[in-house]
């Protein structure tokens, strides 16, 4: 491997990104193929401008200031993070959708302690996938990252189409009250319904950024709902655009976003052809419910390039095993409303109710003792997870560790998509086939972090 300096340091090519820079990257330690020295990322918490009127206290973030930075990383070279504790509370950090070590997964008591106020923890790992990812805690989520820790994390491929611009965009709500400071984070009668939205929607942390780009240019734009609960409809208004990739995969077929629907831990990657004329506004909107909202919008900027949609190439399949559909076993999983509210004991930020259960069993995923697997699988083997829907809400199910194939739904025609979230909509049967071939323990649990952390949560063994 040949670490290049134009490599490392390349930066987000959009000039107006405000608040989101390039991961600082450290200087290369020793040789090549020597792991590169460790991006810090130290938790904080801070003062932040997220709407009009008084900054909020107690926002959190990796650094000193604004957002959490954009990670870059590169597919198949070798990447290293030093988290620092800054704050008073244990974290770890979980590198969403990303196929790490199951040491290097981050989550407490299952794979790795606590990471106390004043300590660190060092990642490292290879991304075998390009794509968009993201990175969180998995420890106190609903209060750590409904204050602010998300962020995005870009695999290049150096192999990918070359793009006119590119922009990251971290999707995501704050609950906050009139003052501009935080309230009560969740309401119980919501936790058991869709979760507890946000009050104040942001890009980027921002109200409705605008970026430039060029006109008559091509644009990939990644967009990472790293929300606690909101489900979004994603529609482009104003110029061309098409789906590339989603959770961090090529799609076998492009299409319009025309309402796509993408829950929590959801990545949406588009190539939008820019209007020809200068000042035409294109806007990326969420038309989901009954207030459809703006959440970022492109401004053309310059004399035409004269670009075409058409002329992109494919980007490149990740090296994701193919599941054996002959030999494959099944695995029988149904998301259901527990029959009672168990007060459910956790420690790690528990929220002190039991509302939802995979296989009848609720576990919040943060007790020191963990509830049995869902299945002990073998290393190397192919399985297909057979999940029904048996309540009325919809649930972005996430797997740790290993990326699935959507083979077949009840109630919609699917692209046989490669993912780590699959977003069931209510009373949907859905078939995800993998091959179990990374060992230890992986979490599955729906990313509406009130559902997770009121019990569905489990998780499966590879040995
Ligand atoms: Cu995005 Cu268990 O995590
Ligand atoms: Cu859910």
């Amino acid at each position: 491997t040949t670490f290049t300096r134009r490599a490392l340091l390349k930066t987000t090519a959009a000039a107006g990104l405000a608040g989101i820079g390039a991961a600082t990257l450290g200087r290369l330690a020793g040789f090549a193929a020597a792991t590169p020295a460790p991006l810090i990322l130290k938790t904080a918490s801070i003062e932040a401008r997220l709407m009009e009127g008084a900054p909020t206290k107690n926002v959190l973030t990796y650094g000193e200031a604004g957002p959490p930075p954009v990670v870059r990383m590169r597919k198949g070279e070798p990447f290293a993070a030093h988290l620092i504790n800054g704050i008073d509370d244990p974290t770890t950090i979980h590198w969403h959708g990303i196929r790490v070590p199951n040491k290097m997964d981050g989550v407490p008591f299952l794979v790795q302690p606590y990471v106390y106020q004043g300590d660190n923890f060092d990642y490292a790992f290879t991304p075998p996938d390009a794509g968009t990812f993201w990175y969180h805690p998995h420890c106190n989520t609903l209060i750590q990252m409904g204050h602010g820790l998300t962020g995005v994390i870009v695999v290049e491929n150096p192999n990918d189409p070359v793009f006119d611009l590119e922009m990251v965009v971290n999707l995501r709500d704050w609950r906050l009250g009139d003052d501009g400071q935080f309230i009560e984070p969740f309401r119980p009668r919501d936790a058991a319904r869709t979760g507890t939205f946000g009050t104040v929607r942001t890009a980027n942390w921002l109200d409705q950024p605008q970026f430039d780009a060029p006109a008559g240019g091509l644009v990939r734009l990644r967009a990472a709902i790293t929300d606690v609960t909101r489900i979004y409809a994603f529609r482009v208004d104003g110029a061309e655009a098409t789906v590339i990739a989603l959770d961090g995969n090529p799609v076998p077929q492009r299409f319009a976003p025309d309402a796509l629907q993408l829950g929590p831990g959801q990545r949406l990657e588009l190539a939008i052809r820019m209007p020809d004329e200068e000042g035409a506004i294109v806007s990326l909107r969420d038309v989901r419910g009954t207030k459809p909202k703006i959440l970022a919008t492109l401004r053309s900027a310059g004399r035409s390039l004269k670009h075409d949609l058409r002329d992109l190439g494919p980007l490149e399949a990740n090296p994701v095993p193919e599941v054996d559909l002959t030999s494959a076993k099944r695995i029988p999983l149904a998301l259901s409303a527990t029959a009672e509210n168990v007060a459910a004991d956790g420690i790690c930020g528990s929220l002190g109710y039991s509302f939802w259960a995979i296989n009848k069993v609720p576990w919040p995923g943060d007790t020191p003792d963990p509830t049995a697997p869902l299945a002990e699988l073998k290393l190397g083997r192919s399985y297909i997870i057979d999940m029904a829907n048996l309540t009325p809400h919809a649930h972005p199910i996430h797997l740790h560790g290993m990326s699935f194939k959507v083979l077949w739904s009840s109630t919609r025609a699917v692209q046989p998509l490669i993912s780590d979230t699959y977003l069931i909509q209510p009373d949907e049967k859905v078939q995800l086939g993998f091959v179990a071939d990374n060992p230890g323990d992986w979490l599955l649990h729906c990313h509406i972090i009130e559902h997770q952390k009121t019990g569905m949560t489990s998780y499966f063994r590879v040995v």
